[in-house]
């Protein structure tokens, strides 16, 4: 078995976490609950403490809600709400960060998660409508009532999280202490704006699509058939497999061969050196991935190994 990932805060805030989280949008989309079970189980029996869900992935609530059980205490829930649920928290008519709809999105996801509070509620997009201090402020009665104990937001450009934590500074609202958005070694546009102001305001990065959905895994060759059972073929997102992206991948397993670590701990503790980062939540399903991804996290990369990276994907740093 493979070492505990190690503990940091989220952001500067006092939620610890581990390095290495687990991403929960398969369970309920590509696993149903007896599928799913042994992989949380095994997420817990890692050290793993964040879990990442929300409320538009299926029935993932529902199923780390019964999994988990007497255990909820033990790990960091972290659940969002403002996606588009065609209506199945009632008409919303887009504004999915106003306060009537977030207080019926909260008393489901309690309901479904089991559970009478949530470790971090965020906000799942922008909501185009809703002027961010009432965001903030029906957030910040969620936390006033324990139901909510930290909040994050979720595909913020880098101003929308300067002017969220500014206004919630100035109007003494609690502020977003994480920020979700997707990052990885072959997606590195956050690094031009939304990663040095999470840096600068101190928010944690939560990275999305840590592994490129897999491609980061080393399981895909060129020219090879795509494996079954594999993301990729069960959502039919073989396109993602460009020449483009297999001259990148294959300068990554060369890096990896010369270190004799693999792609994946480039993957994951390449990214969680990154000093924005604060967790890489992984998707996984199944056990095995789920000790390859801890295993993975432990990966501490020199100064020179970062910068052999950035030759062979630039970085995006202003
Ligand atoms: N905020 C947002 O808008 C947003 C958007 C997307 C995702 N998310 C969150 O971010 C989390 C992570 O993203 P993600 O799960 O979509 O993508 P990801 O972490 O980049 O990729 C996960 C996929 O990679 C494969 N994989 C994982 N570990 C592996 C291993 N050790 N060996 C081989 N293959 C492995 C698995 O695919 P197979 O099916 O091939 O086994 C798994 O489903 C999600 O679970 C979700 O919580 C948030």
């Amino acid at each position: 078995m493979s070492e505990s990932p190690q503990t940091r805060r989220l952001g500067t805030s006092g939620l610890a976490v581990s390095a290495v989280g687990l991403g929960c949008n398969n369970f309920g989309m590509r696993l149903g609950l007896d599928e799913s079970r042994p992989v949380i189980e095994a997420a817990l029996e890692a050290g793993i403490t964040l879990f990442d869900t929300s409320d538009s992935y299926a029935d993932s609530e529902e199923i780390l809600g019964e999994v988990l059980g007497s255990r909820r205490d033990d790990v960091v829930l972290a659940t969002k709400f403002g996606s588009h649920l065609k209506g199945a928290l009632g008409p919303d008519r887009g504004a999915r960060g106003g306060r009537r709809y977030i207080r019926r999105a909260v008393e489901r996801s309690l309901q479904r998660l089991r559970t009478d509070h949530i470790d971090l509620y965020q906000l799942h997009r922008p909501d185009p409508l809703t002027p961010i201090e009432e965001t903030l402020a029906a957030l910040g009665e969620l936390v006033d009532e324990g139901k909510v104990r930290y909040i994050g937001s979720s595909n913020f450009t880098g101003w929308q999280v300067a002017d969220a934590d500014w206004t919630a500074r100035t109007s003494r609202l609690p502020r977003f202490i994480s920020a979700q958005n997707e990052y990885s070694l072959l997606e590195r546009d956050a690094e031009a704006e939304l990663v040095p102001a999470c840096e600068r305001f101190g928010v944690g990065l939560l990275p999305y699509f840590p592994l490129a959905s897999g491609l980061l895994s080393g399981k895909y060759r060129r020219g090879a058939d795509v494996p079954e059972n594999t993301r990729l073929a069960a959502w039919n997102m073989t396109g993602a497999l460009t020449d483009e992206r297999f001259d990148v991948l294959e300068k990554l397993q060369a890096f990896a061969d010369e270190r004799s670590v693999t792609m994946l701990h480039l993957a994951i503790g390449g990214l969680a050196a990154q000093p924005a980062v604060s967790s890489v939540i992984a998707g996984a399903t199944s056990v095995d991935q789920i000790r390859a991804n801890v295993a993975a996290g432990t990966w501490q990369p020199t100064p020179d190994d970062l910068a052999a990276l950035d030759e062979i994907v630039p970085s995006r740093r202003p």
